[in-house]
């Protein structure tokens, strides 16, 4: 079955773009098919595989609107394997129009489907709101996974960003999960980032990814280039970290899937 991973935080710059790249570069290198869908309008994820804004064709606002079949808008990546739907600035006008469309919530899931048997793995990055694109996203996926900076207000927004996913389990998907929650740009030697891992856990006992992503300037260098970073510096403890990531998140197959209610302590509000 296809894992369909959306990566939710509506706390902007936690690594949700670069974990879309990279952990799908990964993917793909240990031999998955796997499809990035970019459901973001700052478009990050489509500047990080290299692909030119100004020349694609149809995207994610297209697959939204009904305008475009999830093939036309398939791009291919350096990576074989990998592929790319797109997004651009556009994509904010998705947001407002869909707004009195019937079914606004599961376009998205409906665009996934008609490709997902093609793939082990589907992507999805999402924007820093809890608005409908992200909606979209946890309606589209079987997981959600929590990207988290290890920085003093970590923990400020995942209640409500759990509670999102819960409500959308409820209503409209009744298999979503949070199946892992990722820390980025952890910096072990400081003592603060190690107290927001040992914070984090009590509140996602069995959800924490055991790999960490640590803090890397080749992992914000990259996306300039248009490379994931394993093409860019393979050495890198960036690419690494996420080439380890890749083997976890293929590992949890045999994982018992949590609700999206964490089983730990309660989260602050
Ligand atoms: N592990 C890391 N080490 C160093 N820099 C990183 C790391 N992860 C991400 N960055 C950099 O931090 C910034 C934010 O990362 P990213 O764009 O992936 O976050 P995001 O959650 O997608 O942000 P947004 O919410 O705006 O979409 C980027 O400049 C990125 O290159
Ligand atoms: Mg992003």
């Amino acid at each position: 079955m296809t894992r369909i991973i959306a990566l939710v935080n509506q706390k902007g710059g936690v690594g949700k773009s670069t974990t879309a790249v990279n952990l799908g570069a990964a993917l793909a290198i240990l031999g998955s098919r796997v499809l990035v869908i970019d459901d973001d309008p700052q478009g990050n994820t489509t500047t990080g595989f290299g692909v030119e804004k100004s020349t694609i064709g149809p995207s994610t606002y297209d697959l939204l609107m009904h305008q475009a079949s999830t093939d036309d808008a398939i791009h291919p990546t350096e990576i074989d394997g990998l592929h790319l739907v797109p997004a651009t600035i556009n994509l904010a006008g998705a947001e407002i129009e869909l707004v009195s469309e019937l079914s606004r919530e599961t376009r998205l899931r409906e665009a996934v489907l008609a490709v997902a048997s093609r793939y082990e793995y589907v992507l999805v990055d999402s924007p820093p709101s809890l608005g409908l694109l992200t909606i979209n996203a946890l309606v589209a996926a079987t997981e959600a996974m929590i990207p988290v900076q290890a920085e003093f207000y970590a923990l400020e927004g995942l209640s409500q960003l759990t509670g999102v996913v819960h409500r959308v389990r409820e209503a409209l998907n009744p298999s979503l999960h949070v199946s892992g929650v990722l820390v980025t740009m952890y910096d072990g030697r400081t003592r603060l980032a190690t107290e927001v891992l040992d914070e984090l856990a009590r509140y996602f006992p069995q959800q924490m990814f055991k790999t960490q992503i640590p803090r890397n300037v080749r992992l914000s260098e990259a996306p300039s280039f248009g490379k994931p970073v394993m093409l860019f510096d393979p050495k890198s403890r960036g690419a690494q970290a996420y080439m380890a990531l890749a083997h976890e998140v293929a590992a949890q197959h045999d994982r018992q899937p949590f609700a999206s209610a964490p089983a730990g302590a309660a989260l602050p509000s």
